[in-house]
């Protein structure tokens, strides 16, 4: 006989049938006639109960299933008689899988802080918080290939290791096979990476985008799905050293539908989660509520269901850099010198606290920035006819700040070119990606989504390291 998943059998109604059921114990309690176990085995937030009348078992294996136990329990579905659960299993055979010594196991049936949780990664699949992120994040994976396949996207896969630097902001991290303690080098003292495995100097990836517009000039419709990496030292809450991100690259698009397809993607993704998650968003909505008990009521975040509808509700602002410029230079914050980066005109960049007080507290709703100045965005954004101003497009949500960035793309070579010379980005390197602006170029747009920037949003986690199983950020890479 198979064993029976959690999920289904909660669902069940075939009382008195014989069933196996596996799994880990979270708790065991009880007295000396009868004992419930309550057991998980990952397939939904529900623990079931397993009643097992103690005089029928021998004494020694009752003893050996402890928290965190693995066992395999043969038995029958019975209708519950206590109240919170429909279904519950008779105990018949009980087999130890694996014993677990309760003075030893870190994961004590108790709350523990995210903090604790993150430096036992392997194990906090185990806890409900992380066993939801989970489910929902498989979740939500299924949901990006779903919306871009119902739309006639191509998925490719863009290679990992790389020779450019498709942002330009030089924060990668290198490969080598090169001898660190003996590094040849040139006539000149560089570093001499043609006796490197590719023969040149390669790094991992920070993007899929250049790759992925090469495919967009024949394809005309793509998407991306992959890791990439950045090297920037940033300890927050929003950076990851690896993170993974949603990039679909499309001709004949124009800014305004770009725009257009990334509210409608985030609208679809939550939706998604709302109409498949709903068990797994209760509970981190209770959970988030537990810990906001001791905030202020207006430093309280909205109720995570309620705030996940509300996104789906409205229709996103959207305005230029400019106007938000001029928004914030006479907001509040600024004029009492409460941002930590004053906004002192057309130029600055914004930071996150800009973002979520246009967000948070002016708009109170999604907002979408667009025609940046072309010195704070990346070479390949369409340049606007001021000559100032570049056609790019963020994403800023609740809590998060930006959540997509993506842009119109340069279609013209001379366009392209000359701004690659501006920003001393070697062009002969580039061959490749020129020659889709010489062979039928095409307007062109696309964008990236952080997919860890969005379980943030979903699950209402506030760390970044709490969505991803094994973060990877600076001086940390145990697991
Ligand atoms: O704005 P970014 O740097 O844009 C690009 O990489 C473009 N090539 C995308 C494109 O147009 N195809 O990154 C895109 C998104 C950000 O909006 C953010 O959500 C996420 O990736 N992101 C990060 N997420 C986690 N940790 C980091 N260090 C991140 N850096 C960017
Ligand atoms: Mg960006």
């Amino acid at each position: 006989m198979r064993r029976t998943k959690i999920v289904d059998l909660l669902q069940s109604k075939e009382f008195g049938k014989q069933i196996i059921v596996k799994g880990w114990v979270r708790t065991k309690r009880g007295n000396k006639q009868v004992n419930f176990i309550a057991l998980n085995d990952g397939s939904c937030i529900h623990n079931i109960q397993i009643v097992v009348d103690v005089p029928d078992f021998d004494e020694n294996l009752l003893k050996r299933i402890t928290t965190g136990a693995s066992v395999s329990i043969n038995g029958e579905l019975i209708e519950s008689q206590g109240s919170g659960q429909s279904v519950e299993i008779k105990a018949k055979t009980i087999e130890v899988l694996g014993e677990c010594d309760p003075e030893k196991y870190p994961l004590q049936p108790k709350k523990h802080s995210l903090e604790f949780l993150r430096e036992i990664a392997h194990l906090r699949f185990r806890t409900n918080t992380f066993s939801s992120i989970t489910r929902i994040r498989h979740a939500m994976i299924f949901a990006v290939h779903k919306f871009f396949t119902e739309k006639g996207f191509y998925n490719i896969h863009t290679p990992i290791i790389t020779a450019s630097d498709a942002e330009g902001a030089g924060e990668m991290f290198q490969v080598t096979t090169l001898n660190m303690d003996s590094v040849p080098r040139t006539e000149e003292g560089k570093i001499d990476f043609s006796e490197d495995f590719f023969g040149r100097s390669t790094n991992l990836t920070v993007s899929g985008q250049l790759e992925g517009e090469l495919a967009a000039m024949a394809m005309a419709e793509i998407y991306t799905f992959g890791p990439t990496f950045r090297a920037e030292n940033s300890n927050t809450s929003r950076h990851l050293s690896e993170f993974w991100m949603i990039e679909p690259e499309m001709a004949f698009y124009d800014l305004d539908d770009n725009m257009d397809l990334a509210e409608e993607f985030l609208k679809f993704l939550i939706q998604y989660a709302l109409d498949n998650c709903m068990d797994d968003l209760l509970f981190l909505s209770k959970r988030l509520q537990e810990e906001e008990k001791n905030k202020k009521a207006d430093e309280r975040s909205m109720e995570l269901i309620e705030k996940l509808r509300f996104v789906m509700e409205n229709d996103f602002v959207r305005l230029t850099y400019s106007e938000a410029i001029d928004i914030l230079k006479n907001s509040k914050p600024n004029k009492k010198g409460k941002f930590n980066y004053p906004i002192t005109g057309f130029g600055s960049d914004l930071q996150s606290e800009h973002e979520r007080y246009l967000v948070e507290k002016h708009f109170k709703k999604p907002v979408i920035l667009t025609d940046y100045p072309k010195e704070i965005k990346a070479f390949y954004m369409k340049l606007n006819e001021d000559g100032n101003t570049v056609r790019a497009m963020d994403v800023l949500f609740p809590q998060i700040g930006e959540i997509i960035g993506g842009s119109q793309r340069e279609e013209s070579y001379e366009k392209l070119t000359g701004r690659m010379q501006e920003m001393d980005i070697p062009e002969k390197d580039m061959w490749w990606y020129l020659d889709t602006r010489r062979y039928g170029s095409v307007p062109h747009s696309g964008f990236g989504l952080g997919f860890e920037r969005l379980m943030l949003f979903v699950t209402g986690m506030s760390n970044i390291r709490d969505v991803i199983p094994f973060p990877r950020a600076p001086k940390t890479a145990e697991f």
